[in-house]
């Protein structure tokens, strides 16, 4: 394999686009294509001249299966075949109008095929600048203890947020105050799972988050945000500590499960106000 990449190096930085020259046909679809100028032609091959925002997208669009990102997990990559993501766009939208939040559980957790396919869907979300810095958190077998912690850090929480004059502290005080008094959970509800996406940028969460929850309801279970739980978690450093993100952004929180009801039809919305020009 002749990787001209090797030969051009305009820079020290690590190989992030290597090139077959072998296969490369010089098209330009991949120079074309990417969002950071960091290939160009040469000698009617593409080559790597620069700096990379590792979007993969040369990887993607090569005709020829000629460029590689050696950084990167490869074995991952597929290779597109008619019918390979076919979707209906009217079926999608049906299934976004019928997602429901989920606030009553089957009590098992998820198998692991369906746990793995909701951890890719949220991977694959986009990011801002490609960053990929998005971590994520399913806590599941170990749920109960985290509870027990949970509830134990509650008080300490509901003070600072009183302190602060938070306008979640009487929310907070009161599902404490029915928990004590009836065992009534309005933070966990009765989910077998939490989900945490852990990153400094809220939007990046948020798509993952929304990629997470469409693959749920592709796959029959469901999600419940919980801005409660994700306003309460980062107030105690013992429960950074035990989910092992001190220090760290928990830019969404969610419950997650099979869901226990079933919904007969979708939920009225607001008149829409959409402005098209
Ligand atoms: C960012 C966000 C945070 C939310 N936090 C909570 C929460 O803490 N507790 C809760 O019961 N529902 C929470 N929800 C669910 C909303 O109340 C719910 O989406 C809304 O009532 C519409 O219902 P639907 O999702 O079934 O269409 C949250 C939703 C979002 C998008």
């Amino acid at each position: 394999m002749e990787w001209l990449v090797y030969e051009r190096m305009v820079n020290v930085e690590l190989i992030k686009v290597a090139v077959d020259g072998k296969k490369c046909i010089g098209c330009g679809k991949c120079v074309n294509d990417c969002p950071s100028k960091a290939l160009k032609i040469e000698n009617g091959k593409a080559v790597y001249s620069g700096k990379c925002l590792e979007c993969g997208h040369c990887v993607a669009i090569c005709p020829m299966n000629a460029v590689v990102m050696p950084e990167m997990d490869m074995s991952e990559v597929v290779e597109y075949r008619p019918g390979t993501f076919d979707l209906d766009p009217e079926k999608l939208l049906n299934a976004m109008k019928f997602r429901r939040s989920i606030r009553n559980f089957r009590s098992d957790i998820f198998k692991p095929a369906d746990l793995e396919r909701l951890l890719m869907a949220g991977r694959y979300a986009p990011t801002a600048k490609n960053t990929q810095a998005t971590k994520f958190i399913v806590v599941q077998k170990e749920l109960a203890e985290f509870k027990k912690l949970f509830w134990e850090m509650l008080p300490a929480a509901i003070e600072e947020l009183n302190s602060e004059g938070s306008p979640a502290a009487p929310a907070l005080e009161r599902f404490l105050y029915e928990y004590i008094e009836n065992r009534k959970d309005n933070f966990f509800f009765n989910a077998p799972a939490l989900i945490l996406i852990v990153t400094d940028n809220p939007w990046d969460g948020g798509l993952a988050a929304d990629n997470i929850e469409l693959m749920a309801c592709a796959m029959g279970a469901g999600v419940l945000h919980s801005g409660y739980l994700k306003r309460s978690i980062p107030l105690s450093a013992k429960l950074m500590r035990w989910l092992g993100i001190e220090g760290r952004t928990v830019s969404c929180c969610m419950l997650a499960g099979y869901p226990a009801e079933k919904y007969c039809r979708t939920a009225p919305r607001k008149r829409p106000d959409f402005t098209v020009r």
